[in-house]
């Protein structure tokens, strides 16, 4: 068998890369344009296996292995054109299984043989790679040492630094999310079974998470005067509020008598005087049923400080 070919690595969050496009021209990188890339992950005995779908460029099969380190590290990698992306994927995820599908936007430039990709990855954000390309024979010092000055001239931080590829972080993240939607639930459920609800039978927990991540939760309170009650989300947004608090980073809605419980468009109003459009709202029950939206789905058009200057 042929050798891998190899390079070195270095990934990086990227704070703002405005700056870091504009410092690569500045240091005479070739700049190659835009591609937008579709990854595909799969199951594997050994290493990492994924199919890259590119426009422009087509599609192409990559396994490679790499440690995982916040570091310059080797990566070794072998390419195969691909003439059907679409059917090689089919067959791939049938026999071994998709895990995780990248979608991101690349900026490609190239400097002294070191690609930079400033890349824009659906769901994690902006981040800088460093890729230093070796020929068959190299033992990768000199790589090496392109990367790194590559790397002080466009201010790459230590803290910036991912040891993890990006599949990996959309797998983490993923299980954060889960976890941290079933808290809030849990939490609003808890909540619930404080309601006062003898007038309507129906007692609804909602829970909110601050900016802070701290989680607010509370019930609805009815009043024999029908129109003084109050709705689960409003108490929590009391008890928010109460907090010293004044965002709203995540909310979780629980129905005692209903899976999923939509706020009402009062409630849809209250909540987005403290939260943003792109804000999860989860509908459902703990270990249950959920419906995911975001507060823009939930108020499109909503009315806001800003409409009052
Ligand atoms: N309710 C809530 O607390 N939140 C909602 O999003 C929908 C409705 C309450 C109000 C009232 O106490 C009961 O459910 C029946 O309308």
């Amino acid at each position: 068998m042929a050798a891998p070919r190899r390079n070195v690595e270095l990934k990086a969050r990227d704070r703002d890369p405005a700056r870091s496009l504009e410092r690569a021209r500045a240091l005479g990188a070739e700049d190659r344009g835009d591609l937008r890339q579709r990854d595909t992950y799969f199951a594997t005995a050994r290493g990492r296996l994924k199919l890259r779908e590119q426009e422009p460029g087509g599609a192409e099969l990559i396994a490679y292995e790499r440690e995982d380190a916040a570091t310059a590290r080797e990566s070794r990698y072998r390419i195969a054109p691909v003439a059907d992306g679409p059917a090689l994927r089919e067959a791939l995820d049938a026999a071994l299984g998709a895990t995780v599908v990248v979608d991101k936007r690349r900026h490609l430039l190239l400097w002294h043989g070191v690609r930079i990709h400033l890349d824009e990855v659906a769901g994690l954000g902006a981040f800088v790679e460093l890729e230093g390309v070796a020929p068959g024979d190299s033992d990768l010092v000199a790589e090496g040492e392109r990367v790194a000055a590559l790397r002080a001239e466009l201010g790459i931080a230590d803290e910036d630094l991912v040891p993890t590829g990006y599949a990996d972080l959309l797998a983490g993240a993923s299980e954060d999310d889960e976890q941290r939607a079933e808290e809030l639930l849990s939490a609003a459920a808890d909540a619930m079974r404080h309601a006062h609800v003898p007038y309507s039978q129906f007692p609804v927990g909602a829970a909110l998470r601050a900016a802070d991540g701290t989680i607010h939760a509370a019930a609805n309170v009815e009043n024999a005067a029908y129109p003084q009650s109050q709705c689960a989300e409003a108490s929590a947004i009391g008890v928010l509020v109460a907090a010293g608090a004044t965002e709203i980073a995540e909310v979780a809605v629980v129905a005692e008598r209903l899976d999923i419980c939509p706020p009402c468009g009062a409630c849809r109003q209250r909540l987005s005087e403290f939260a943003r459009p792109e804000t999860r709202v989860h509908l459902g029950r703990p270990g249950g049923p959920r419906r995911t939206l975001t507060m823009g789905e939930l108020l499109p058009l909503g009315f806001g400080a800003e409409a009052l200057g």
